[in-house]
């Protein structure tokens, strides 16, 4: 189900210190194949702490299409009855996605070596993706798949009935790629072998070995070689899903740039593959601490204290640290507008082909609120014009992307004049409590007409 009904304008007007503790939601990356995996193996996998955001919620939905039995008891802890690796059922009906690309990439993988055949559709964003990065792997098992030209949604996967195992290099920096390719290895007999040339978030590959599977990960000069031995039954496991460092992003970003505030941010997954946006903030002078770092269930997890800081200087992101980043450059362009000094940021072509081309978006909705932006096909460079001296007052497209029109209204907090967004709702697929949490913290977001 697509959360995109009536839009839902709001603006963010100019906020006193913020402070006090964010709890922001579950891992978005985790919540997803908690549940998928859940479904693979064999038994009852139980979850606490999952992101109960329309991405997630849509995965779960898809997930007892194929068969799986996936309940939430009133505490919120979520139970998924697995069918087993190759157990899948044949859908009876067409998979939403929603907004979600990492639903829709991850549960092709998953069905692909299958012998069954599921239609997948998606909103408007999602119905633009490029599919083929996923597709083209799947082929290589043996799937099939017959989507609208350029390789869109909606699509029909036929899964293959005899599939063989694959060696593949993903030609793009993509987890999404890399996880479908190992989901789909599951079920192929033999090794699977994914290579990536640079590192990109590895949950699935944790997850993989937190239940069960032989699967080894080895840095060599081609990159990461990740080989997975098909067929393995998984054994199904208890989850805690720590909270999601891109949504931390945005109460830590809007306390370093609103004069005054102190903000905690407890228990956020620090894996170091989804950690670069806190080290690039470090080196443009944010006052972020890290504190009590520890090992839960898999993952690293620490919590951050962000304080205002006014003395906030633009730098060069170094393109090898994209992938660690990749979700954050919209609101990394928020603090580097409040900067002195330029921030360029190469090397994230990437940023064209998410939610939404958020290049554009967050270019055109920038130079709209007074801020100097250069953009190329794989670059962007954001002028800072430092604390207090951003005029803000403009009205951005969200263009049904979550973290637009959260980096729009983060924007909001700390500009001269009030930010408007034409429509916040796809807040929800990722980070439903965004607006009571940051009006707790002091933040004065209102829906506007
Ligand atoms: C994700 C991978 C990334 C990221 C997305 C979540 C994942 O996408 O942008 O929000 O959970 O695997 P790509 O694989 O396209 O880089």
């Amino acid at each position: 189900m697509s959360a995109h009904g009536t839009p839902i304008p709001m603006t963010s007007h100019p906020a006193g210190p913020l402070s006090g503790t964010a709890l922001v939601p579950g891992d978005k990356s985790i919540s997803h194949r908690a549940l998928i995996l859940g479904a693979l193996s064999v038994g009852e996998t139980v979850i606490t702490g999952l992101l109960e955001g329309q991405d997630v919620l849509d995965t779960a939905q898809a997930m007892r299409a194929f068969g799986s039995e996936v309940l939430r008891d009133v505490d919120g802890t979520w139970r998924v009855q697995g069918v087993g690796v190759g157990g899948f059922a044949e859908p009876d009906r067409v998979i939403d996605c929603g907004n979600s690309g990492t639903g829709v990439r991850l549960i092709m993988g998953a069905m692909a070596t299958s012998p069954i055949a599921a239609t997948f559709t998606g909103d408007a964003s999602l119905n633009r993706r490029p599919m083929a990065r996923v597709t083209d792997p799947l082929a290589l098992f043996g799937a099939r798949a017959a989507g609208r030209s350029g390789g869109r949604l909606p699509m029909t996967i036929l899964g293959a009935e005899h599939p063989v195992p694959v060696r593949y290099t993903v030609p793009v920096p993509s987890a999404q790629v890399k996880s479908a390719v190992l989901l789909a290895g599951l079920n192929a007999p033999g090794r699977t072998v994914v290579i990536e040339r640079e590192a990109t978030r590895d949950h699935t590959e944790r997850m993989l070995a937190g239940f069960g599977a032989e699967i080894t990960t080895e840095e060599t000069a081609e990159g990461r070689v990740i080989t997975l031995t098909g067929q393995p039954e998984l054994r199904p496991r208890t989850i805690a899903v720590p909270r999601d460092p891109s949504s931390a992003a945005f109460p830590v970003c809007a306390a370093l740039i609103v004069p005054g505030s102190d903000v905690l941010v407890p228990g956020i997954a620090l894996n170091p593959t989804r950690a670069g946006l806190f080290e690039t903030l470090r080196e443009m002078g944010a006052d972020l601490a890290c504190e009590n770092l520890r090992d839960e269930g898999g993952e690293p997890v620490a919590d951050l204290r962000a304080r205002f800081s006014p003395d906030l200087k633009g730098i060069e992101v170094p393109p090898a640290r994209a992938a660690s980043m990749i979700d954050e450059y919209p609101v990394l362009s928020v603090v580097a507008a409040f900067a002195e000094g330029a921030t360029i940021m190469r090397g994230v072509k990437e940023l064209r082909v998410k939610e939404s081309d958020r290049i554009a978006a967050m270019a055109t909705g920038l130079r709209a609120g007074g801020v100097r932006v250069e953009d190329g096909p794989d670059w962007w460079i954001v002028h800072g014009r430092g604390h207090g001296n951003v005029p803000g007052g403009q009205r951005c497209e969200s263009h049904l992307d979550h973290r637009i029109a959260m980096s729009f209204l983060v924007m909001g907090m700390a500009a001269q004049s009030p930010v408007g967004v034409d429509d916040a709702s796809p807040i929800a697929t990722s980070f439903p409590v965004f607006e009571p949490l940051m009006a707790g913290l002091g933040a004065d977001i209102r829906r506007s007409a």
